[in-house]
């Protein structure tokens, strides 16, 4: 079924075609790790994936919702195990870990997911260090952990890691957005150094670099309210296509546009932007 998209996001985010019988056929017998499957993208995916019957390993804290896409996916005659974990705390991560060790068959495909974003500016943030700690422990510490665990598995089963990222790491840096871009920035340039060395050992890695996507993550933005943004069933079927053409990377057409105003249009950019705060300074009387 075709996303319902206004004209607009319907030239930004062209439908993605997906072939569920090469789907299926690359899916047999396998398993795919979603870390953040109890809401938004992650969800969705485990949705569509659940089509395939493949086997799923739903990640994340909130057992209850986990527990509740298990239930949807095991009525519609799919394959789905839960484990509840904080990524952020490092022994909840070593369990996640050991209970892949466990499994004879271990994982065939890794989706990292899972991630916390926030947008406060540098003024309001004086007290709140624990946001940038906590933002670089999901979003970059976590995924180093278990990518680093996974990839003897991943090597023996010629597997396949895909990185769900954002195009801003690929733009001129934003003001309010340091914790969240930051550390996704960080996480892609981690991963785009390992990239080599993985293919090198025929484990596929993808990196998806989303425009904005209507799930609860951008609620709070009162400004996203109107923009553009995908459905998170339309990221699942980018998500489910790249498992099968294993390309290094998904980005939505027009984002070279904004790759190349970011690096010609920087300065321009900057006096802008500052400007801009200037203004909302005195307005606010901060
Ligand atoms: N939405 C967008 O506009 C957008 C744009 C670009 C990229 N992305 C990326 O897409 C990914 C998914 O985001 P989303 O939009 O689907 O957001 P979401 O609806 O808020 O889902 C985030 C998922 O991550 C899980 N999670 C968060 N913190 C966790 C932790 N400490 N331990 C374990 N699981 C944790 C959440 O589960 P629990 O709360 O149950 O733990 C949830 O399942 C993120 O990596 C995000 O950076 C999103």
């Amino acid at each position: 079924m075709r996303d319902k998209y206004s004209f607009i996001e319907s030239l930004l985010f062209p439908y993605t075609r997906l072939n569920k019988k090469i789907l299926n056929v690359k899916l047999r017998q396998k398993t795919v790790l979603i870390t953040g499957a109890s809401f938004g993208i992650g969800e969705a995916l485990a949705y569509k994936l659940a089509e395939t019957h493949t086997c799923l390993i739903l990640v994340g804290r909130t057992t209850s919702k986990l527990n509740l896409v298990k239930e949807v996916i095991l009525k519609g005659g799919g394959k789905a195990e839960v484990y509840s974990a904080d990524l952020r705390n490092s022994n909840e991560l070593d369990g996640l870990i050991a209970f892949i060790k466990a499994r004879k068959e271990g994982i065939d495909i890794f989706v990292n997911n899972a991630g916390k974003s926030i947008r406060r500016s540098i003024e309001n943030s004086l007290d709140r260090y624990h946001d940038f700690t906590r933002t670089m422990a999901i979003n970059y510490n976590a995924p180093v952990q278990l990518t680093l665990a996974l990839i003897p598995i991943l090597k023996r089963n010629r597997g396949h890691i895909i990185n769900i990222s954002a195009i801003n790491v690929l733009l001129a840096p934003a003001p309010k957005w340091a914790a969240y871009q930051a550390s996704k920035a960080a996480f892609d340039n981690w991963f785009r150094c390992a990239a080599p060395e993985l293919n090198a050992r025929k484990v596929a890695t993808t990196t998806i670099y989303l425009p904005l996507v209507r799930t609860r993550m951008i609620e709070p933005t009162e400004t996203y309210k109107n923009m553009p943004s995908m459905k998170p069933e339309h990221v699942a079927r980018i998500i489910c296509k790249s498992i099968i053409t294993r390309k290094r990377t998904y980005k939505p057409w027009w984002l070279i546009f904004g790759e190349l105003a970011s690096i010609v249009l920087r300065p321009l950019w900057e006096i802008l932007i500052t400007k801009q705060i200037e203004k909302e300074q005195i307005v606010s009387g901060n």
